[in-house]
């Protein structure tokens, strides 16, 4: 299995374990994160959720050949059931991100509440290299976040950034030593141990509420074109390429 769980002492660890692919994530792996998102909301034992990957590698996002062989075909898809239950967590969920989150493994951040990133993390949405689309609301909040022309190199250009990078714009709490990560972002998701659960689930839903419903019609309206463009010729090029080891050629478009 390629998403390890684990509940200890009322934080519920989501790990993503597929090194050999550097953590691409497949549909099998949505809905695992998912159901374990869903099981972590509904366990009164569990105070707050940490997601997380492998030493140096938070995930590469989604496996391309999936996107190849098994587009997601709508709103009941893997990795839309995915967004979704991460969206309607409504206990604090903290990411503790080494190495590349690349695609949707930066986009989920956007639906985290505390970020936490290794002086080596490399972020990157690299959405139009592959010929398609920003996903996960990645559109209305990278603007939001940073204005619309730092957002342009990160979603147009597809420019990675670096941890502190990240920090500066609002994605990440901190940056720390690649070593140190894990155990920062354990002990904030411990704290929460510490406080009143329901208050802390208000909070978290006043928080978010205001742009819940925008979010879900910004997602459904990235999803629309982003079915489409998987299919394009643009689209079949970028990951040909990827798995021919070659540069893509985008000349004759
Ligand atoms: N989907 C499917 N397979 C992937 C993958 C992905 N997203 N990312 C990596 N892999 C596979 C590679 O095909 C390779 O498989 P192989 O050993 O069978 O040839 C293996 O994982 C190792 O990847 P490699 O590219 O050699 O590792 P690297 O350390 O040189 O680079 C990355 C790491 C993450 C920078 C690079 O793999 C990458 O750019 N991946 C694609 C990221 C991407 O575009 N994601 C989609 C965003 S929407």
């Amino acid at each position: 299995m390629s998403i390890r769980t684990a509940t200890l002492n009322g934080v519920a660890t989501i790990e993503i374990a597929r090194p050999e692919k550097k953590n691409a994530l497949t549909q099998a792996m949505y809905t695992a994160m998912a159901d374990a998102l869903t099981a972590a909301t509904a366990d009164a034992v569990v105070r707050a959720v940490l997601i997380t990957g492998q030493p140096g590698m938070f995930t590469s996002g989604n496996d391309l050949e999936d996107f190849m062989q098994r587009p997601p075909q709508g709103e009941n898809s893997p990795v839309f059931n995915f967004m979704r239950a991460l969206l309607d967590c409504d206990k604090p969920v903290v990411a503790a991100v080494t190495g590349a989150a690349v695609g949707i493994g930066t986009t989920m951040l956007l639906h985290c509440d505390l970020v936490y990133v290794s002086d080596e993390a490399r972020l990157a949405m690299p959405f139009v290299s592959l010929g398609l689309v920003p996903e996960y609301a990645s559109s209305l909040l990278v603007p939001r976040l940073m204005g619309h022309v730092k957002a342009a190199e990160k979603l147009m250009l597809g420019e990675p950034f670096t941890g502190s990078d990240a920090v500066d714009c609002g994605i990440a709490n901190a940056v720390l030593p690649a070593g140190e990560v894990m155990n920062h972002a354990r002990r904030m998701a411990e704290r929460f141990n510490a406080l009143p659960p329901g208050a802390v689930r208000d909070t978290k839903r006043l928080m978010r509420a205001a742009q819940k419903d925008q979010l879900l019609s910004v997602m459904a309206s990235e999803g629309e074109i982003f079915k489409s463009r998987l299919r394009s010729p643009e689209a079949m090029e970028a990951f040909q390429a990827f798995f021919q080891k070659r540069k893509p050629d985008f000349s004759k478009f």
